[in-house]
């Protein structure tokens, strides 16, 4: 079977750093671009970061800017005590070349329409470039093969607020919009986010396997095993937007139910999911195998593809 052509929306981020070399490694995927949005780090950060470990792996693919603010609310305030202020924990990253001239929602479109309906677009932070290519170019939503989430949370409780999931939270409405379009949609919540986990013993395998790359994603992982430490009680992390990769990769690793849901704006509860009759259909990942998830991904980071 050939390789999945993805475009990678990311606000990197310790767990989007992490994904983003799995999708560099991973022979499944045709990595296509990198889109940045606002989320853990102010958009320029995230573009900075994006393109620095783009460039570490090696790989030679488009890095365009998006969203630096959400749709309608104010930006919220950015989560450095999760990822560090520059997003990659105590990480220092360099400045990098310009972004590619193309918006975030440009190249999304552009890709689309080239890969005639085989693209995948897979969003690992707030959704505002998904919604502004909506709102943009409309057609879209018939040429892309499916848009699969890293966001939400439906039986499961928030992490942000009791009742929302930081990416829905940071942009609600941009999250209702993109669940509510008529293009299928797959949502990897916190549902099952949480039950794929990384530890130390994990990380310290990989700088033997990629020099460049492991010594990165080992000194992010260094600060974000921190916060769980102090948060979640226990050394390691969430893997969260690696794991909405092997949702694309090996969607067999999820159970999945189809349930229509529609996304909070402007209430009490922004960001939270809920079950609704009048809302669109959405294929929420409801339970997973994570253990095997962090196996796969070990193998993607592991594989000796990356520098
Ligand atoms: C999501 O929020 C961010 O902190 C992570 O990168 C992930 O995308 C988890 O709620
Ligand atoms: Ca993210």
């Amino acid at each position: 079977m050939s390789a999945i052509p993805l475009i990678l929306d990311t606000d990197p981020g310790i767990d989007d750093a992490i994904a983003i070399m799995a999708a560099i490694a991973a022979p499944q995927i045709d990595l296509k671009a990198l889109t940045t949005v606002f989320g853990n780090v102010p958009v320029a950060t995230a573009m900075r970061n994006a393109q620095f470990l783009a460039a570490s792996a090696g790989a030679a693919v488009p890095v365009a800017k998006g969203a630096a603010a959400p749709l309608v609310q104010a930006p919220p305030p950015h989560p450095a005590f999760v990822h560090g202020v520059g997003g990659l924990g105590a990480l220092s990253v360099p400045d990098q070349g310009p972004p590619d001239p193309r918006s975030a929602a440009d190249l999304m479109a552009e890709v689309a329409a080239a890969e005639a309906g085989r693209l995948v677009i897979l969003a690992v932070g707030p959704l505002t470039n998904l919604a502004i290519a909506l709102d943009r170019h409309p057609q879209i939503t018939a040429q892309v093969a499916r848009v699969v989430v890293m966001g939400g949370a439906l039986r499961h409780p928030g992490n942000v607020r009791p009742y929302a999931e930081a990416n829905f939270w940071q942009d609600p409405d941009a999250a209702a919009a993109v669940l509510a379009a008529d293009w299928p949609v797959t949502m990897v919540g916190l549902d099952v986010t949480e039950t794929v986990r990384l530890y130390p013993d994990d990380v310290d395998t990989l700088p033997a396997r990629a020099p460049v790359c492991g010594k990165i994603l080992r000194e992010a992982f260094a600060h974000y095993a921190g916060f769980h430490v102090e948060t979640r009680g226990f050394d390691g992390c969430f893997l969260h937007d690696p794991a909405s990769l092997v949702a694309v990769t090996d969607p067999g690793c999820f159970e999945t139910w189809r349930v229509r849901v529609r996304v909070e704006t402007g209430t009490e509860t922004p960001g939270a999911v809920v079950e609704d009759p009048a809302g669109a259909p959405v294929d929420v990942c409801i339970s997973a195998d994570g253990p095997g998830i962090r196996r796969r991904l070990m193998a993607m980071l592991g594989s000796g593809a990356l520098r």
